[in-house]
């Protein structure tokens, strides 16, 4: 089984979660209409069909993903929970937000350090900054951690919920479309080890957003920060779709894994092999037989084909 293969969508029991056990009375709360978490539902559905259908997201979706574009969308990620990981932190005794601080369970900023570390080496934080709409956003986040903390809600709920809900999809799609390793180096992102089980804890922190001590005013801003939240990170994917449209060749990373973040022998990938004899030439069958007769197998593969003709070869002019 996969790291995060835990996540179940199906599961009815009550929720377990880094050890601890949460009531199951805290997850089967009645709803009503002006609870937050049906006010958010609600008053964001259309920024999430936006979303949803953001030429960036759709790509993303049919797996038309390019290696360069992932590793910065992760970069955005990044800086956009270190934000607001910074801020939760800063506010996690508040009233309006205390209820919603799950760090061992949601904070995405160590395992988006380790996927940063897997693409761009060792010296990753030198090698990556900080885009304009990112920028944008993390100072949004900043400013309402810092003035406005009752609003924090929003951009937590924007983010958590979705990469506990759409983000297993992408997830999924990235790994094929990418061909990371199945053993989940590039995606620890979207790997939520301490969750049992994603729908529980989805209505678990609805159930905490109920709870907060807000009045209906209040409730209103949550629902324009979050729809503020979505906007930020159409932004964000329109400046990705951006970069994406400036890259050189469309299939080239998208077609065999990038060698420069691997160790070893390039030409022992099978998928280098493929891609070298589909492109044809002799150089590559040159480079092949180098490649062969290098390795004792290769030697005796030889020796073998030789003795083989050479009988045959004598035993036509017997
Ligand atoms: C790839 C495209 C996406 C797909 C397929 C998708 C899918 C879904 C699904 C199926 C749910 C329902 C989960 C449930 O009822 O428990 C959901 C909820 C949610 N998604 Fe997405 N999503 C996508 C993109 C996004 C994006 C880009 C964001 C925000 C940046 C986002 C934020 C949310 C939020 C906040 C919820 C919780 C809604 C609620 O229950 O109140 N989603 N998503």
């Amino acid at each position: 089984m996969m790291p995060g293969e835990n996540i179940e969508e199906s599961g009815k029991d009550s929720v377990v979660s880094n050890g601890a056990v949460y009531e199951e009375r805290e997850v089967d709360d009645v709803l009503s209409p002006e609870d937050l978490s049906e006010m958010l539902a609600a008053g964001t559905k259309e920024s999430h069909d936006k979303a949803e259908n953001a030429p960036f997201v759709k790509d993303f979706l049919r797996g038309r993903i390019r290696r360069e574009i992932f590793k910065l969308g992760a970069v955005a990620l990044y800086y956009t929970y270190t934000a607001m990981e910074e801020e939760i932190e800063r506010n996690k005794d508040h009233p309006q937000f205390a209820p919603l601080y799950f760090p061992a369970e949601l904070h995405r900023h160590q395992s988006l350090g380790r996927d940063l570390q897997y693409f761009y080496g060792e010296d990753w934080e030198r090698s990556i900054s900080c885009s304009p709409a990112t920028q944008r956003y993390v100072a949004r986040i900043h400013e309402v951690g810092a003035s406005e903390p009752e609003l924090l809600v929003a951009h937590a709920y924007t983010r958590y919920m979705g990469d506990l809900s759409g983000g297993q999809v992408l997830r999924k799609v990235a790994q094929r479309a990418l061909k990371l390793p199945p053993t989940g180096e590039g995606l620890n992102f979207y790997l939520f080890d301490a969750i049992h089980n994603a729908k529980t804890f989805k209505q678990l922190y609805r159930s905490r957003m109920n709870e907060l001590d807000l009045d209906t005013a209040t409730k209103e801003r949550v629902v324009a920060e979050a729809n503020r939240a979505f906007q930020f990170n159409l932004e964000v994917f329109a400046e990705l779709e951006e970069v994406r449209k400036t890259l050189p060749d469309d299939s080239a990373d998208e077609a065999i894994p990038a060698h420069g973040d691997m160790q070893g022998d390039i030409s022992k990938c099978p998928y280098y092999a493929a891609k070298m004899a589909a492109c044809g030439g002799t150089s590559y069958a040159c480079q092949m037989g180098k490649a062969l007769l290098r390795h004792p197998t290769g030697q005796v593969m030889l020796a073998t084909w030789v003795a083989v003709v050479a009988g045959l070869v004598a035993w036509y002019f017997m």
